[in-house]
């Protein structure tokens, strides 16, 4: 079999250094002429030569990585957000290292340790909510970006999100301006920054306007379909409400199925919205009313906030968008 061409067979053919080589197929070739620059992708391409990775970090101290850890792949908001960030590593030439932890601890600190041991030059993370003096005695040499949720750990260097607290008194504002007075909120996870704001936000809005908070039928639980759905249910007096205000999407649609269960007949009987607007939001029946929070330009501007960094030495900066009204058909006028 062919032994396999090295950066040195490379630097010889060439006519120049190693370093030369490394920065040109490693993309950090500024101070390099065109003329080279042609000449060494040119013997690349015919010699089918790809950098081996791990040696030639050893010479730019770069493995072009970068490590990404999401609490729940399975849910869509998250799957966009890793979406937008690996187009904008491939763009840069960048592979991303992807870690669910389930918003599991013990799996996010596991997969930090490994993102450190691969060397990866830079960490983006949706983090899980609990504080821990472990995760605060971290010593990361790359830098690391919080998305979505607020950081609770001291080596985070920005973090890019929406304004949680905006999004859900809009939502429940929007259920008011219809007419609502009478308005459930299921909520997520009780450790979860994100989620305490939506609740926060409901709760202040609601005392503004004066209205009923009955806080034993308020249920926190997983940002998912299930915790909708059971809530729902579950819940004797669900013939009290007129419009229930769900924490993200995913629950809305678990109380989209229960509500039917019930012969609830929808918008009609009860109105909904969301938070995210996810694909789904657009083929529920009724279709979704719900806060737009762009998970896939959330992903796409933390990655190139940290790859613009690596490669360039831009500053880092926090980053926070508002959340967008996207009226559907779940929420009836009962003025
Ligand atoms: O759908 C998952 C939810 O948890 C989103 O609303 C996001 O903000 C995250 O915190």
């Amino acid at each position: 079999m062919k032994k396999r061409m090295t950066i040195k067979d490379m630097a010889k053919k060439c006519g120049f250094s190693i370093a030369t080589i490394s920065k040109v197929l490693n993309g950090k070739d500024k101070d390099i002429s065109e003329e080279t620059r042609k000449i060494i992708i040119k013997a690349a391409e015919e010699n089918n030569f790809q950098l081996n990775r791990a040696a030639s970090s050893l010479v730019s101290k770069k493995t072009k990585t970068i490590g990404l850890l999401i609490p729940d792949i399975s849910n869509p908001f998250f799957s966009d957000i890793a979406k937008g960030i690996e187009n904008f590593a491939y763009s840069k030439g960048y592979s991303v290292f992807l870690c669910n932890s389930n918003d599991q601890e013990k799996k996010e600190i596991s997969y930090l340790k490994s993102m450190i041991q691969l060397n990866v030059d830079g960490i983006l993370l949706v983090g899980t909510q609990k504080e821990n003096k472990f995760k605060n005695n971290f010593k990361f040499e790359q830098p690391v970006i919080s998305i979505d949720r607020e950081p609770i750990y001291s080596y985070i260097k920005a973090q890019v999100k929406t304004d949680h607290y905006q999004g859900a008194k809009d939502a429940v504002k929007f259920l008011i301006k219809n007419g609502h007075k009478n308005i459930l909120f299921i909520g997520g996870p009780s450790e979860s920054n994100s989620a305490i704001q939506r609740y926060n936000a409901y709760l202040d809005t609601m005392k503004k306007h004066k209205l009923e908070i009955n806080l034993k039928d308020i249920k926190f639980g997983n940002f998912s379909i299930e915790h909708g759905y059971n809530t729902i249910i579950n819940l004797k007096n669900i013939y009290n409400y007129s419009a229930i205000f769900c924490c993200n999407d995913l629950i809305a649609i678990g109380a989209i199925s229960a509500l039917k269960k019930l012969n609830f007949n929808l918008p009609d009987d009860m109105s909904i919205i969301g938070i995210d607007d996810v694909e789904l939001a657009k083929f529920t029946h009724p279709t979704l009313t719900t806060m737009k929070q762009s998970a896939y330009n959330l992903g796409y501007e933390s990655g190139k906030l940290l790859i613009d960094y690596i490669l360039n030495n831009t500053k880092l900066k926090n980053m926070t968008f508002k959340q967008e009204l996207i009226v559907r058909d779940s929420v009836k006028n009962i003025k």
